[in-house]
């Protein structure tokens, strides 16, 4: 069987790996807000059932109630998608994770079953039931939601730091990976710091307080912030454990990988520092607006990390395993002989008219090798890109794909591929005309074949070139 992962969907001019980014990064938050207001719940049930805060029960039972319950269907929908839109975009990266993990999976799956559960029991009933079971409730779904954030992150962190899994194989050396605690713990108080700030924001709601009652319960809830403060160091800890070739990135290698880190960090910052000086220092409150913008600045930062956690991955979904075109490395140098896109055995979803087979190929190349991270003319189109390139430097620069940016994988195709590429793009480029002659060039192929030999066929992620003259 041809383990070649064929892709045949196209989302226009949008990229592909921004769609799974985009509703990764919805998912994320709302997760975590479903986590953090788990928390909060159980905060304020024991500040209730106590007597130290009476008023904070009306936390509990009020809007903040329907807003955990709408974040976990909403998360739980959006999980859905998530799942739908990987199988569409990138099965082979989900099949091994699935392959590699299916019982840690199950697991995840069972404590979302609870979390689901039990949120929805306490939703129905929580207003019949004595403190002690509306806390033992409250409890149940909070371990629940962050067990299941516990499972998950072991996952999502193999994907990047698969550790000591690549030579053993062991799942739980793949699971308690380089980078599992410290994306735990940041996530955690990602979870917390996120609850607080909706919570100040419903807080401030909820009709006829006085202001005493208010002020108190948003200085409990500020308190959800504090975790904040680790955030710098739980940071510094995950660069450090990611890839070399990774971290430059985000240190500067990268614009677009420097920027989001800057926001992701500038976001926090804000939060952080606002809460330090406003709330607990200068014992100011918080209304409802600042609460609602800082909340929207949480999704910032959440948004920046995330996408910076996907994005400094390149050239890989599998570090070492899988490329982001869903190629696994190790088959690059056999495609190169056999070709790869011309095995295809899917036809060009897309009506347009290819006046030539070559043509045909050329598209079939780009879906196959390119279209996770590229469109023709819309976000990150390869047109505009190589839209000043003569053919000759379009044929060596896609030859030596990895060098020319390191977190492109190498060429997986045979030199006739690449040359149809080439046409391809050049034909695009020329806004697809109705004639385009068939390169018949052997001479340029040979020296397709050679610029590939020289690049090799190894991600160069991480590489230095010295020496040379
Ligand atoms: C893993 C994702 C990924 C894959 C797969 C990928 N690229 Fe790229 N490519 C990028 C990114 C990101 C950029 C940077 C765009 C920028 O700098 O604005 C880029 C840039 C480029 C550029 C412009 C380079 C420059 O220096 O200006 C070209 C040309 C290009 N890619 C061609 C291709 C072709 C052809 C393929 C398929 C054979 C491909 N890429 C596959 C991510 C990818």
């Amino acid at each position: 069987m041809d383990l070649i992962f064929y892709p045949v969907n196209d989302f226009g001019p949008l990229m592909k790996g921004l769609v799974i980014g985009g509703m990764g990064i919805f998912h994320v938050f709302l997760a975590q807000f479903a986590i953090g207001g788990g928390l909060l719940m159980c905060y304020f049930q024991w500040l209730a059932s106590t007597g130290r805060e009476p008023a904070a029960r009306r936390l509990v039972d009020s809007f903040f109630r329907f807003l955990v319950l709408i974040s976990f269907v909403v998360g739980a929908l959006t999980g859905v998608g998530m799942w739908f839109t990987t199988i569409q975009i990138s099965p082979r990266t989900i099949g091994v994770m699935v392959e590699e993990f299916h019982w840690i999976w199950a697991i995840e799956w069972t404590f979302f079953w609870l979390e689901v559960v039990a949120g929805y029991t306490f939703y129905r009933c929580a207003l019949r039931l004595g403190d002690r079971d509306r806390m033992r409730l409250l409890l149940l779904y909070t371990l629940a939601a962050w067990a299941s954030l516990f499972w998950i992150n072991g996952i999502l962190s193999w994907q990047l730091t698969p550790g000591r899994w690549v030579e053993s194989r062991n799942v739980w050396s793949g699971f308690f990976n380089p980078s599992f605690w410290p994306s735990l713990l940041y996530r955690t108080a990602s979870c917390m710091a996120i609850a607080g700030l909706v919570g100040c924001a419903v807080i401030n709601a909820m009709p006829n307080l006085s202001s005493a009652t208010r002020t108190a319960l948003i200085h409990r809830t500020a308190r959800f912030l504090l975790p904040m403060a680790a955030m710098p160091a739980l940071g510094i800890w995950y660069l450090a454990v990611v890839p070399p070739d990774s971290r430059a990135w985000v240190l500067g290698g990268s614009v677009a990988m420097t920027m989001f880190m800057m926001l992701a960090v500038g976001a926090s910052l804000l939060i952080g520092l606002y809460a330090l000086i406003a709330i607990l220092w200068q014992r100011l409150t918080i209304n409802g607006a600042t609460a609602t913008l800082l909340a929207a600045l949480a999704f910032v930062a959440s948004a920046g990390g995330e996408f910076v956690r996907e994005g400094i991955r390149k050239p890989y979904t599998i570090r070492n395993v899988l490329l982001s075109n869903s190629i696994p490395p190790e088959r690059i140098a056999e495609l190169r002989r056999t070709g790869a896109a011309s095995r295809d055995p899917y036809p060009l979803r897309d009506a347009t008219p290819l006046p030539t087979d070559q043509l045909r190929l050329g598209a079939l190349t780009f879906r196959l090798q390119c279209s996770i991270c590229h469109t023709l003319d819309g976000v990150n189109g390869l047109v505009p890109l190589t839209a000043s390139w003569a053919a000759e430097q379009k044929r060596v620069n896609i030859a030596h794909l990895q060098h020319l940016k390191t977190f492109m994988p190498p060429f997986a195709g045979s030199a006739r591929e690449l040359e149809a590429l080439v046409q391809f793009i050049g034909w695009q480029a020329e806004g697809a005309p109705a004639a385009w002659p068939e390169s018949e060039n052997r001479a340029a192929e040979e020296r397709i074949r050679r610029y590939l030999d020289e690049a090799g066929v190894l991600p160069a992620v991480g590489t230095i070139r010295t020496g040379e003259r």
